[in-house]
């Protein structure tokens, strides 16, 4: 019987499922495995199971030479070297569809926290700064008829973008190719990245984390946001130079900033950008619903059973 180790402790479903057609040894912890543990159980597994904070990379396949598939609990797979694994043969899937919603929700969650001051509001009820009703306290932007820019349009983005219909918003949108079912669906318009910072009364980004996304939002496109917009991140930290979005909270343009994820994670408390009022912070929950992350375990251990069986991956990563 083909054996996988799962990296981490997961939804019991998912575990169930495993048990049924393979051998399975579970890291059953919340915290991450150690590099050395998920190393030793590598090299005698014929698949894995991981998270995206577990590295799989030439080291990796360098320890695992009987490892066939790899399975990322997760739709990013920024953590995964994937030309590297292609060499060799090995497959690497993903979770996309099943948290799209989820993940959408969240993103909404932030954009109205930050747009309506929530943190900042509950802090003043919480520390007993709630001062007198006056028609000038903790004002914030309107989101119904505002216009929202989405850069990424793919599943996630589209999800975004359907429940701003609720609100009646004019949608923008920048993608790598343009998304003509968006367009037709919801009148979504395409435009340049800089066409959406400047026009969007809320960005919110939901590309992939890759060579050409690093970095992606920085000084200068801050700077061509409007004074009153709100910038919300659930992607991954490292598409934002996150001294720079201090800098430009700081400098009132962008106006404030919902984020679910960091450059680095967990963020140290000591990040700049949450001393700033203007941030809402999430630790990285787009996900964190349980039927979701119930799915997107299940989803990675069919993958495993597919591709052990040999028959075709469910939902693979190809080399684009
Ligand atoms: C993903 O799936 O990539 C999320 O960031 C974690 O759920």
């Amino acid at each position: 019987m083909a054996r996988v180790f799962v990296s981490r402790r997961i939804p019991q479903p998912a575990i169930d499922l495993l048990r049924q057609h393979l051998e399975v040894a579970v890291w059953d912890a919340l915290a991450p495995v150690p590099r050395a543990v998920l190393l030793r159980e590598a090299a005698q597994a014929d698949g894995v199971l991981v998270m995206l904070s577990d590295r799989v990379d030439a080291e990796f396949l360098d320890a695992a030479p009987r490892v066939r598939v790899v399975a990322n609990m997760a739709v990013g797979y920024d953590n995964i070297d994937v030309p590297a694994l292609a060499q060799r043969g090995v497959v690497v899937t993903n979770t996309p569809n099943v948290l799209t919603e989820a993940t959408a929700d969240l993103a909404w969650a932030l954009l109205m926290a930050a747009a309506r001051r929530i943190v900042e509001g509950h802090k003043a009820v919480e520390n007993g700064t709630w001062g007198a009703w006056h028609p000038f306290y903790m004002l914030g932007q309107d989101v119904y008829g505002a216009t929202l820019g989405i850069v990424g349009a793919g599943r996630i983005g589209a999800a975004i973008a359907r429940r701003a219909r609720g609100f009646n918003m004019r949608v923008l949108y920048h993608n790598r190719r343009r998304n003509e079912a968006l367009e037709a669906e919801l009148g979504a318009a395409y435009c340049t990245l800089d066409d959406v910072l400047r026009q969007a009364d809320f960005v919110v980004v939901c590309v992939p984390l890759t060579e050409h996304t690093r970095g992606m939002f920085g000084a200068r496109e801050f700077a061509l946001m409007k004074d009153t917009a709100v910038f919300v991140n659930v992607s991954r930290g490292s598409v934002v130079r996150e001294q720079e979005l201090y800098q430009a909270l700081r400098a009132g343009r962008p106006w404030a900033a919902g984020l679910d994820v960091f450059e680095v994670e967990p963020t140290p408390k000591d990040n700049p950008l949450l001393s700033l009022p203007n941030v809402v912070a999430a630790p990285h929950i787009g996900s964190a619903t349980l039927s979701a992350r119930t799915e997107m375990a299940l989803l990675a251990a069919k993958n495993l059973v597919a591709v052990l069986s040999g028959q075709p991956p469910l939902t693979p990563i190809t080399l684009t």
